[in-house]
């Protein structure tokens, strides 16, 4: 028996979990099952980064305790762990009392063996983004809030430790996976290594652990949240248990943040004189159809949704189905349900329900004795056994998705042993014969719907337990002849597409909306301003229009507005409106027009969009 530890990335309490946070939760949930079955004694990490800015606002803006906040966000990732039938054996959040004892330790060590220096940094800052931002990326117009700031913060010599990590990476190939990922983080390395500021002084950001040599600022960010992965099996705290644990087998991790796995977290563990894990797997991102997902975007796959339409077992057999080792992979509502019907439907489910309905009509529902020694009947018998293998090797080596694709092939040749044999006819001329290819093709259900277990736990089970065979262990010929079969419910129901095509149209739509995204900086590119109407005329032999007079701070510009079937001109003076102020000059019925009022509009209702002129002026920038 072995120890095995696996992590995956503690997620910002402060999101919404999606479909990418449940991938990967997914991934290690299946991994660590495939560990427990095989005997090892797994340590299965995940929890919630609670500290930092994003979460300090949220908590303002909700006007309660930043730790309330994240009391009640945790909640979303729970239960969605539960409903994904997750099996973890510790959760962790960085607001817990036994990670800040850490953190403050691993920081106190790092700083006694020199590695952390104070330094004033002077540069261009990003509010929106909490950041210090390049000159370049100032100019791309992508950030708000840019200020000019000058702060004293501490910063951890990461250069110290460049040439021993490359040195540590060359030599150890299965250090970063998949390979091209590894060939990325030497790739970076091949430039000097800039240090680490670990520090944010408490006047902008107290929501965090408090450096244990300078108690005027808090630790930032990734200082604080990679160290979770030493809290857990017991740092400082249980000596045997972390001995036991620690270096992780595996930490899992998107692709995004691969830098501060594979770069950030090795030198900090070197200056902290800890092992470094064995090995750090970036997977890639799910992208909804061809998009990346975002909040912004609105195409972000809300797993709660599919699970509830579909089923646990469905949605964590497409995922783990569907994205290649270490590549991007696209969600498609299309692409679910033609893979749920194909492999699950058509192959799984019908294997299921072929054997059982033939053993139910011709053998008293029973197990039938003796295998099939033809050479057909040999074929399944090894190639079950092939598969055992296989696929346990390829779990090793992090392969899920053509795990799952041998065991497919495993079933689809049982599929079609079936369709040779035909048991249906045999029973007519050969009893015998026919209930030893059923035996053969239940055996080879059990083998299959053990080796699908750790993927799909709920369903599986139920094929188990029809066969009478919930503890059986992966090895051929343990299904005992006499046995009873149990009633079972149709295991995977197809969907038909057509009816899913409502949804499908909507999800569409979604992402057809996107053709209409603007950048932040066309968005800039429209001046809006603030205008008080200080008069107002209906315009002569035109029914929809007035001529206004726009007071915009100390200038007054002349508007043609289609608004008279809605406003009279009374009703707008003194009104302080929205104008488009740099729209090119038009000339509507013979008048001048210098810009545009902004209204909301449905149907034949039409409202100006005015402001409450007891706080903002005239000639106001709008953004
Ligand atoms: N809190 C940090 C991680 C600290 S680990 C010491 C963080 N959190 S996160 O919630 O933003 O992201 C967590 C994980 O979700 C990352 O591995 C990220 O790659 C993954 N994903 C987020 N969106 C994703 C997809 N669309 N697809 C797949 N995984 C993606 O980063």
């Amino acid at each position: 028996m072995k120890n095995f530890y696996l992590t995956t990335p503690i997620y910002y309490v402060n999101d919404k979990p999606h479909i990418g946070h449940a991938y990967t939760t997914i991934l290690a949930d299946v991994i660590a099952r495939f560990h427990r079955n095989a005997g090892d004694k797994v340590l299965f990490l995940t929890g919630l980064d609670e500290h930092g800015q994003k979460v300090q606002q949220a908590a303002k803006d909700r006007n309660i305790k930043p730790k309330e906040h994240c009391d009640d966000m945790a909640p979303s990732f729970l239960d969605l762990w539960e409903k994904l039938h997750i099996n973890y054996d510790d959760f962790i959040r960085t607001t817990e009392k036994r990670h800040e004892t850490v953190v403050k330790n691993i920081l106190q060590k790092v700083y006694d063996s020199g590695d952390i220096y104070e330094d004033v940094y002077e540069g261009l800052y990003s509010v929106s983004e909490e950041r210090f931002i390049t000159d370049k990326e100032a100019e791309s117009g992508e950030f708000r809030d840019i200020k000019k700031l000058k702060e004293k913060n501490y910063f951890f010599k990461m250069s110290n430790y460049q040439e021993r990590l490359i040195d540590y990476i060359k030599s150890n190939p299965k250090f970063i996976q998949p390979e091209h990922r590894k060939n990325e983080v030497l790739g970076f390395l091949n430039q000097p290594l800039a240090d680490l500021c670990i520090s944010r002084p408490k006047t902008r950001l107290n929501w965090g652990i408090d450096l244990p040599f300078d108690s005027s600022y808090v630790t930032y960010v990734w200082f604080d949240a990679l160290i979770n992965y030493i809290t857990a099996p017991g740092f400082n705290a249980n000596n045997k248990k972390f001995d036991s644990y620690w270096p992780a087998d595996y930490h899992l991790i998107g692709k995004d943040i691969l830098t501060t796995h594979a770069v950030y977290w090795p030198t900090m563990l070197m200056s902290a004189e800890l092992p470094l894990p064995k090995n750090i797997f970036a997977h890639g991102w799910w992208l909804s159809g061809e998009s990346k997902m975002s909040k912004s975007l609105g195409n972000v796959v809300d797993p709660l949704d599919l699970i509830e339409e579909y089923g646990v077992d469905p949605v964590r057999y497409y995922l783990m189905r569907e994205m290649v080792l270490g590549q991007d992979a696209s969600f498609t509502l299309e692409s679910f349900i033609k893979c749920y019907n194909s492999d699950l439907a058509n192959d799984f489910g019908n294997l299921l329900s072929r054997v059982t309905n033939l053993l139910k009509k011709f053998f008293d529902s029973r197990i039938p004795l003796g295998e099939d020694q033809s050479i057909r009947g040999k074929a399944i018998k090894d190639g079950g056994i092939y598969a055992i293998e296989r696929v346990w090797k390829l779990i090793y080596d992090m392969r899920v998705n053509e795990a799952i694709e041998e065991i497919l092939k495993y079933i689809r040749s049982v599929n079609k042993y079936m369709e040779d044999m035909a048991p249906w006819k045999l029973v007519k001329t050969d009893i015998n014969k026919a209930g030893e290819v059923l035996y053969n093709a239940s055996e080879a259900l059990r083998i299959s719907s053990n080796l699908l277990k750790p993927i799909m736990p709920k369903r599986t089970l139920s094929v188990l337990k029809t066969l009478n065979a919930e503890k059986s262990n992966l090895e051929w010929g343990e299904l005992n002849s006499g046995n009873k079969i149990k009633e079972h419910n149709q295991l995977f129901p197809r969907i038909d597409l057509k009816k899913n095509e409502k949804k499908l149209i909507q999800s569409q739509e979604k992402e057809s909306d996107l053709v209409n995204v603007i950048t932040f900086k066309e968005f800039l590119d429209i001046e809006l301003k603030t205008g008080k109407v200080i008069s107002a005329e209906k315009v002569d032999g035109a029914k929809k229009l007035l001529k206004l007079q726009v007071q915009v701070g100390s200038k007054e510009r002349q508007i043609i507005s289609g608004i008279a079937e809605y406003y009279s001109p009374d009703d707008l003076l003194g009104n302080l409106i929205v104008v488009v102020t740099n729209l090119k000059p038009a000339k509507i019925f013979g008048e001048e027009s210098y810009g545009m009022l902004l209204a909301a509009k449905k149907g034949k209702d039409l409202k100006l969009i005015t402001i409450d002129s007891d706080k903002v002026s005239s000639g106001m920038q709008i953004y």
